[in-house]
């Protein structure tokens, strides 16, 4: 009605609600919500709305709707691709205040919880009862449900119980238009109609609003055994990990780390990296799980003799709980070190686990045929490989007009490969300019058109995931 030009509909906005709701036009509230952990991206809001309930959400929906304003859904700004910044301005729609594990349901194995629930909170609140949310991203500790359901999640253990997706039985979502529906039923099973839960699930907050959540748990496998295997070949190392499987092990987690980026993770943490010896280029962290603390290290030997075989190092087996955590927060830490390092660029690049080898090949020979230097690390077992490009040793010049080019060349080199752009950190904004290499003009027509059913004026997450902003109807 009023366009999208924003001193209008603000003053609109703050009679229509004045009093009520809880909002914010003030600096703090917009800057809180103008950057994530992408690159160093900037984009402010002009209105940040923290809704209580699903019915406050319908009522900001149904007015942004009437008022043509974008809004933009919001966890704790941690996704690396740009999800949720709110680009085209508009209103942050910030998951902060529904943040309410509603039931924990024992008798079935599942949880409904709303959208801003922590992803540790969640996991810490089910495993008093013996239960077991598997999902574990690195962020866990500040990431949010609603933001894992939103970009479809991963993180170290989903080698062996899979990614977000995998744990979701059914959504309450709000639509762009105020609408209230269910995707699914609070089934373990279910085939009726289109599953439009899993449409929902990755869909980066352009299609709905997902208000709750019905999540599937596990029993909790209590015990764990971890140990870091270093190699003096980084491509050693990721063709280790096929043979790992096809010996017949199933890791809990299985993560590569380069040198370069278990040194960083250990200046990050105020260790002397001096300590890992010369000849090693990279590790594998290798972790098993489960209910008998005395299957563990079998478990973990029989996967160290494949890697012996092959040539790997020796193995450091953490002895303790305090041991494990300290392996552990290195891998989580990396993203950050990079990040506190130098400007980087982030590729998620995912290929067939069997071809993790050929894609570090490739990254590092674009990388010298271009001339810039990355740090690799990520889910091995998965064939997810988290390429972040270093800006340090680059020019401006060269950052801003020749490294999307290089970037392409990446992922024409992964599409070769069998994989595709993104494996759990999603298109956002920043990998937007490289779906054509992703999907054919038919299908990118086809999801456009979902977008369109489902958002026909434009309004939800506008100018997400899809290359240009000709879907505008
Ligand atoms: C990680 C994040 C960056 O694996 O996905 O550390
Ligand atoms: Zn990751």
């Amino acid at each position: 009605m009023f366009g999208r030009m924003a001193e209008v509909w603000i003053k609109l906005f703050q009679e229509e609600f004045n009093g009520l709701l809880d909002w914010s036009t003030g600096e703090e509230a917009l800057r809180r919500m103008a950057s994530d952990y992408t690159e160093d991206l900037v984009f402010m809001p002009d209105v940040v709305v923290e809704p209580r309930s699903v019915a406050e959400v319908q009522q900001v929906f149904k007015w942004a709707y009437a008022h043509n304003v974008p809004v933009t859904p919001a966890g704790a700004m941690t996704g690396l691709s740009g999800g949720a910044l709110p680009v085209e301005g508009g209103i942050s729609l910030s998951s902060r205040r529904m943040n309410r594990i509603i039931e924990i349901d024992e008798l079935n194995h599942q949880v409904i919880v709303e959208p801003g629930v922590i992803v540790q909170e969640l996991q810490e609140a089910v495993q008093e009862k013996a239960l077991f949310y598997a999902v574990d991203p690195a962020s866990r500790g500040t990431c949010t449900i609603g933001g894992n359901l939103a970009e479809n999640s991963g993180g170290p253990r989903a080698v062996k119980y899979g990614v977000t997706k995998d744990w979701v039985l059914n959504l309450q979502v709000v639509l762009m238009d105020g609408t209230v529906l269910e995707t699914g039923a609070n089934t373990l099973k279910n085939s009726t109609g289109y599953n439009l839960t899993s449409l929902m699930v990755g869909s980066e907050g352009t299609l709905g609003y997902i208000t709750q959540a019905t999540l599937k748990l596990l029993p909790w496998p209590k015990h764990n055994a971890l140990m870091l295997v270093p190699f003096a070949s980084a491509s050693l190392a990721c063709r280790a990990v096929s043979e790992i499987f096809i010996a017949g092990a199933q890791p809990s987690a299985l993560e590569f780390m380069e040198r370069s980026a278990i040194e960083l993770a250990m200046e990050h943490e105020g260790l002397d990296s001096n300590a890992l010896a010369a000849d090693v280029a990279a590790h594998l962290l290798i972790e098993v799980d489960g209910f008998e603390p005395g299957a563990l290290m079998p478990q973990l030997e029989r996967i160290y003799s494949v890697l012996n075989h092959i040539g790997s190092g020796e193995p450091l087996m953490a002895e303790d709980d305090a041991a494990k955590e300290k392996l552990w927060r290195l891998r989580r830490v990396v993203g950050e070190a990079v990040k506190s390092k130098c400007p980087y660029k982030e590729e998620d690049t995912v290929v067939p686990r069997g071809r993790l080898p050929e894609l570090l090949h490739e990254v590092k020979r674009i990388g010298t045929e271009f001339g810039f230097e990355s740090i690799c690390y990520g889910h091995a077992g998965d064939g997810n490989l988290h390429v972040n490009i270093l800006k340090d040793g680059v020019s401006d010049e060269f950052w801003e007009v020749e490294l999307p080019g290089a970037i392409r060349e990446i992922f024409k080199e992964v599409k070769a490969l069998g994989g595709t752009l993104s494996g759990e950190h999603g298109i956002g904004w920043v990998q937007k300019p490289y779906m054509d290499l992703a999907f054919s003009a038919a299908s990118i027509e086809l999801q456009r058109n979902i977008k369109a059913v489902f958002d026909a004026k434009n309004l939800l997450n506008p100018s997400k995931i899809w290359p240009s902003d000709d879907s505008k109807i």
